[in-house]
């Protein structure tokens, strides 16, 4: 079944399967998952057929776990009535779908249960046999998991069952080099690569899709992306948000972890990569990793010298006051740990060599704001200042992924009248001004490409890997932070620690 969208292209439906979620009492599936399930529900896109199944620890019934999904439901989708008595049927139908199986991750015998269930002869003919199983479990029984699956995926492969099998993992995708390059060897031992799908939920928003769209099919664009007219591009993420009660994981990943080493990887790779010479998944992930491959410290300098941590102190975010992280539930109270950090890349190929890119990440911040900045060269001849008119025109222009996502150029204007003056303008386009409804949440959309098997917009484990080859030079480094008020822009050392490169 294929369905054909305005903009021309097709839009396949997904196919029935189980949809298997490791870690269903958990808080990623109560926020994230079923909410976006139901949405995907709501939309038709998934089929009929499809069944999910949640699978925890904790014994409780299916009934149970449905209310808990409502529960999670109405407070995280978008599109469901806050009122009870307003509940749309197609809420119910969504939860006919859900059922909830009692698993212990420790248990063999817990997984052969599983492997029954999934094999039932006549829930194989609903489903045509087609599996996904989400790990959306805590990072330390992604490989437990993964062998148990392997020791129960014989049977899963008798001939009584043609349909395909795919996993998903949630980030963190390892730990390090060692963990990750572990983590990919066993998962590769039960799985096909293609099989395997590593979400990384930044590829999910729209408008992280849309840097390629913006450099890629519009050649006014295309041809200002490189070395010989850019000057200098940020990338930065800025959280208003502090850890949320999560001060035990955070004490081991501390921000490089959490989200430099996936997240602005992400934005950098997409903004910095070659066109590829197809948009299928391999073609774009080809190009991703040969960014990171060429990926240096800026200007070959050590990587303590490319680096620099902060961490937040007391203060007020958004006008509510806010704890340190020092004193946060679960943080040692000497951390050293970064809740932010800015970090000088350079990427030494044709295109970059010579460009700084800064990137930066940071909890507690006076806003969020998640941006690709690209400064482009002042000219070659200061025309106008030499006919005596001030001249600070510098052409920006800057992709807004988040909170209010669009596009934004810079360049300066002459102010009417005498004398000669120039003034800064912006030409912007916000997303919301041209489309109605929101777009859809990062997660509905990777589920999709998950349940239609397009994978694109996952992290391959090359890619993993050589992100992590580069994060290796930082992980190790002594942190000293250099602390900053909750609410600001970060360390004041920032703007010193960046200047010193820019020309
Ligand atoms: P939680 O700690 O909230 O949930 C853990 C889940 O695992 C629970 O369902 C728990 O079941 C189950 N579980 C733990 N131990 C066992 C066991 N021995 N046997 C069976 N079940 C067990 O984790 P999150 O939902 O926060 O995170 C899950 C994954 O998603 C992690 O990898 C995280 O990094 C990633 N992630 C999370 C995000 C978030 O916003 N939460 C954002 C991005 C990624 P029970 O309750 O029954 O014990
Ligand atoms: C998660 C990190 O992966 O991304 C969190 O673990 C962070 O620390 C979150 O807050 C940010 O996601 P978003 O979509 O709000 O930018």
């Amino acid at each position: 079944m294929i369905r054909i969208e305005s903009s021309g292209n097709t839009r396949h439906s997904p196919p029935p399967l189980f949809f298997v979620i490791f870690g269903a009492s958990g808080d990623l599936t109560h926020r994230k998952l079923l909410p976006a399930l139901f949405d995907l529900h709501r939309k038709g896109d998934i089929h009929p057929n499809t069944r999910i199944i949640g699978v925890a620890r904790k014994d409780k019934t299916t009934q149970g776990f449905r209310k808990e999904a409502v529960d999670g439901i109405r407070s995280f989708s978008r599109h469901l009535p806050k009122d009870e008595k307003d509940d749309p049927d197609d809420l119910r139908e969504f939860l006919d779908r859900i059922h909830y199986l009692p698993l212990s991750f420790e248990k063999s015998a817990d997984f052969d249960r599983l492997a029954e269930y999934l094999m039932d002869p006549e829930l194989l003919k609903v489903t045509n046999g087609n599996i996904l199983f989400y790990l959306a479990t805590p990072p330390s029984f992604f490989i437990p998991i993964v062998e148990q699956l392997g020791r129960i995926r014989p049977s899963l492969d008798s001939s009584d069952r043609n349909g395909f099998t795919r996993l998903v993992i949630e980030k963190p995708f390892g730990h390090d080099l060692a963990s990750a390059k572990a983590l990919n060897q066993s998962v590769l031992q039960v799985f096909r690569e293609e099989e395997i799908h590593r979400i990384d939920h930044y590829l999910g928003k729209e408008t992280v899709q849309n840097i390629l769209i913006l450099r890629l099919a519009n050649p006014v664009f295309g041809a200002l992306w490189n070395r010989d007219i850019i000057n200098r591009v940020e990338i930065r993420v800025f959280e208003t948000i502090g850890i949320e009660g999560r001060g035990a994981y955070f004490e081991e990943s501390g921000i490089l972890r959490d989200m430099v080493q996936n997240h602005l990887f992400q934005l950098l790779t997409l903004t910095a990569m070659e066109p590829p010479v197809s948009f299928d998944a391999d073609s774009i992930r080809d190009e991703k990793v040969k960014v990171l491959r060429a990926l240096v410290p800026w200007r070959g300098e050590k990587p303590s010298g490319s680096i620099l941590f902060g961490q937040y102190l007391e203060g007020g975010v958004l006008e509510e006051p806010v704890m340190a992280y020092r004193q946060e539930k679960g943080v040692d109270l000497g951390s050293v740990v970064e809740t932010y950090a800015a970090m000088k890349v350079e990427i030494q190929n044709m295109r970059w060599a010579g460009v700084p890119f800064h990137l930066v990440a940071g909890k507690r911040m006076s806003r969020k704001a998640t941006e690709i900045v690209l400064h482009y060269r002042k000219p070659p001849f200061a025309l106008f200042r030499l006919a005596g008119c001030q001249d600070d025109t510098e052409n920006v222009l800057t992709l807004s992924i988040q909170p209010n996502e669009g596009i934004s150029l810079r360049f300066g204007i002459k102010r009417p009248g005498s004398p000669l003056r120039i003034d800064q303008a912006d030409l912007s386009f916000a997303y919301n001004q041209i489309y109605q409804e929101d777009p859809p949440e990062a997660y509905s959309r990777l589920i999709y490409d998950v349940m239609i098997g397009d994978a694109t917009l996952f992290a391959r484990n090359d890619e993993v890997e050589k992100a992590w080859a580069f994060m290796e030079l930082f992980l190790s480094l002594k942190r000293n932070p250099k602390f900053y008020p909750a609410g600001t822009d970060g360390p004041v050392e920032v703007d010193n620690f960046f200047s010193t490169d820019l020309s």
